[in-house]
């Protein structure tokens, strides 16, 4: 698999989770617009198994760079963003849970959903969009997200896209990320306003707004419920230096961006 091959299996693979994303990129094209993403990001573990380097892999394989890292106390995350030698593709943004800082039920509920990975299903191409690989009950669900929405996001969904970004600098009709949200808004879609729908600023060197995430039937052991799957993103950047855009992030403004999966629409 080469890498475009994986950023569309990926995308393919992220509007069945979130078909408004699709909705949503088809007004932006509609209007004779490229759209280019910003950044993929995925959610995992820091288990020896499938921890930041694991999952990522596939991806430094394929010519990505591991920049830089990213701590978030509140929510018990580490995370890194990785950079391709072509500067067109996607920044990918992994952040992993620290699971040694949640209760023991929560960290032997977690191991146990990993035991039924075999070396062979992380070792493939395409485990970042491999999806789950246990069952679970809803009641498990309900009892991860109590501590982390994170944790019950991941268990639920297992490892697929998180969340896909356009990078707003490249869209053409729209001259700041204000006029962006509000012509989403006018479309239907609703914004995620924890922490203010905008999260950073130019000073900060990039904006950041997303939608809510789209709520899926999701098959657990004991039934069907609907709950919270992925949500849009939208990032503008600004230059650190005459001609040079930032590229890294902003771990204040992705800390609001991660509830975005709190509640869904
Ligand atoms: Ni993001």
């Amino acid at each position: 698999m080469n890498i475009t091959q994986l950023l569309d299996a990926m995308w393919k693979d992220y509007i069945e989770l979130n078909p408004k994303a699709l909705e949503i990129y088809k007004l932006f094209s509609a209007d004779n617009q490229k759209v280019q993403n910003d950044h993929v990001a995925f959610r995992t573990f820091n288990h020896p198994k499938v921890n930041i380097d694991k999952f990522a892999s596939v991806f430094t394989k394929l010519g990505y760079i591991k920049k830089d890292n990213y701590s978030f106390e509140q929510k018990k995350l580490n995370a890194f963003h990785y950079e391709h030698t072509d500067p067109t593709l996607p920044k990918i943004f992994v952040s992993e849970l620290l699971l040694e800082e949640f209760s023991s039920s929560l960290q032997s509920t977690v191991n146990s959903l990993l035991e039924n990975l075999s070396v062979d299903d992380i070792s493939k191409d395409n485990f970042c969009i491999s999806g789950r690989h246990w069952d679970l009950s809803y009641k498990t669900y309900n009892q991860l997200k109590k501590e982390s929405e994170y944790a019950a996001w991941l268990s639920a969904y297992g490892f697929r896209v998180n969340h896909f970004t356009v990078f707003v600098n490249a869209l053409t009709k729209f001259s700041d990320l204000q006029e962006l949200n509000t012509f989403i808004k006018y479309h239907g879609h609703i914004l995620n306003d924890s922490g203010g729908e905008i999260k950073g600023s130019a000073q900060a060197l990039l904006e950041q707004s997303s939608t809510v995430a789209y709520n899926q039937n999701v098959q657990f052991s004991d039934g069907i419920y609907e709950i919270p799957a992925c949500y849009y993103e939208f990032a503008k950047r600004y230059e650190s230096a005459p001609g040079v855009l930032f590229q890294g992030f902003i771990a204040k403004s992705a800390d609001k961006i991660f509830e975005s999966t709190n509640k869904g629409q």
